[in-house]
């Protein structure tokens, strides 16, 4: 592994993968392939801009020319595709983006980085291929049963992934990760999103009886499960990334709000998601063989997060300020009104 494609690095987990690599490995260089869509930024790269070792293209995964020359022009060995469409309610008001991103772009990733003979391939996916578990937790051979068009379209890139491993021997792997929360993360995601209104005295619109499960991971557990599994995942396997930290949604928004100092009165039980699934959860036990296991305290992960947003407003209001209006008015304008 010298020289990294990170696909998506301008996004959450990309950016907070990109500055975990760049610290853990002197000699790596890491190049960020990444389309800039309104969740791609670069100021969540802005730590690594002067490190010589990290070099910032901007492209689409779907597009096969750019790709190829990215991969040539940087001697790519290794490549980590975190560029997706990636929040459930925007699927649901318009998925054609997910289906450009998630399915084709994948593929076109696949092929080009086969193509050119890349020596290893891996592919983050996400608990929600597998769909909903009333009780027990996911393993990896478990049937894929998506039920949202994000969900769909990830589980495409996560089966491409393995059909490129049967059918051409190309080294792939694929990371099923829970319910991810950190600093840069989108505030269209439930957490920033709810920490960012309760600091601006905004009401927190709780989808349905708010007991669904979630299991919450930290963002550089996260990263950490994807390095495990990069250096040590066998080829065509796929492998779970669980916080093993399940929480009904309402529990979180109670601890976020008296981590906040925020009443109570700030939540408004809204229309329910369409196709919303009850509980996610996974087993880790194929991950921890390889000697990876979360690490940091949810208590101790949500108060950093929540410093992390009362301590750079810069980053965020700038993001509220722009394309975010509309979605939030499509998203949230009436299911606010229906309740007032
Ligand atoms: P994000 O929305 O913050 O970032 C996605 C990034 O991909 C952005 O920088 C965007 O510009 C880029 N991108 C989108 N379309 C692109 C395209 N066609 N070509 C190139 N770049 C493109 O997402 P995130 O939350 O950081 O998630 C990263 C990955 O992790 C995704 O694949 C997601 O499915 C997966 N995942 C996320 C979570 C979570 O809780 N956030 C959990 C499990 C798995
Ligand atoms: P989200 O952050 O969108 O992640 P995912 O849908 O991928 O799990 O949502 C997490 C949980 O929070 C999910 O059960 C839906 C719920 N939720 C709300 O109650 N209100 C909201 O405004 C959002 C965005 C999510």
């Amino acid at each position: 592994m010298k020289n990294l494609l990170v696909c998506g690095g301008a996004g959450f987990i990309g950016s907070n993968f990109v500055r975990y690599m760049l610290k853990k490995y002197p000699d790596i260089h890491v190049v960020v392939y990444d389309k800039l869509t309104y969740a791609g930024n670069r100021d969540n790269l802005e730590s690594v801009s002067q490190d010589e070792r990290y070099k910032f293209l901007q492209g689409d995964i779907a597009e096969h020319g750019p790709v190829a020359r990215a991969l040539e022009f940087n001697r790519i060995d290794t490549v980590v595709n975190f560029a997706a469409e990636t929040h459930v309610d925007r699927s649901i008001l318009d998925p054609d983006a997910f289906i450009h991103t998630n399915t084709m772009g994948v593929y076109v990733l696949l092929e080009e980085s086969r193509k050119y003979g890349v020596e290893r391939f891996l592919q983050v996916s996400t608990d929600e291929v597998y769909g909903s578990i009333p009780q027990g937790a996911f393993r990896e051979g478990d049937p894929l049963e998506p039920n949202s068009p994000y969900a769909a379209s990830k589980a495409s890139g996560d089966l491409m992934a393995r059909a490129y491993h049967v059918t051409y021997g190309m080294n792939t792997v694929v990371t099923r990760g829970s319910n991810t929360f950190g600093p840069y993360q989108y505030p269209e995601k439930v957490l920033p999103l709810f920490i960012t209104n309760a600091l601006e005295d905004q009401p927190l619109p709780l989808y349905g009886d708010g007991k669904q499960v979630r299991d919450w991971l930290y963002v550089d557990d996260h990263c950490a499960g994807i390095d495990a599994v990069l250096r040590h995942g066998q080829p065509g396997e796929a492998y779970n990334v669980g916080g093993e930290n399940e929480r009904h949604n309402i529990d979180v928004v109670y601890m976020l709000l008296e981590l906040l100092g925020k009443p109570q009165s700030l939540i408004r039980p809204v229309e329910d998601r369409p196709g919303h699934d009850r509980r996610y959860a996974l087993d880790n036990t194929k991950t921890r063989q390889l000697g990876w296991k979360p690490e940091v305290s949810f208590e101790e992960a949500l108060k950093c997060t929540v410093e992390w947003y009362k301590s750079n407003e810069w980053w965020w209001r700038k993001i509220k300020s722009g394309e975010y209006q509309q979605y939030y008015k499509a998203q949230y304008g009436q299911r606010l009104k229906d309740i007032s």
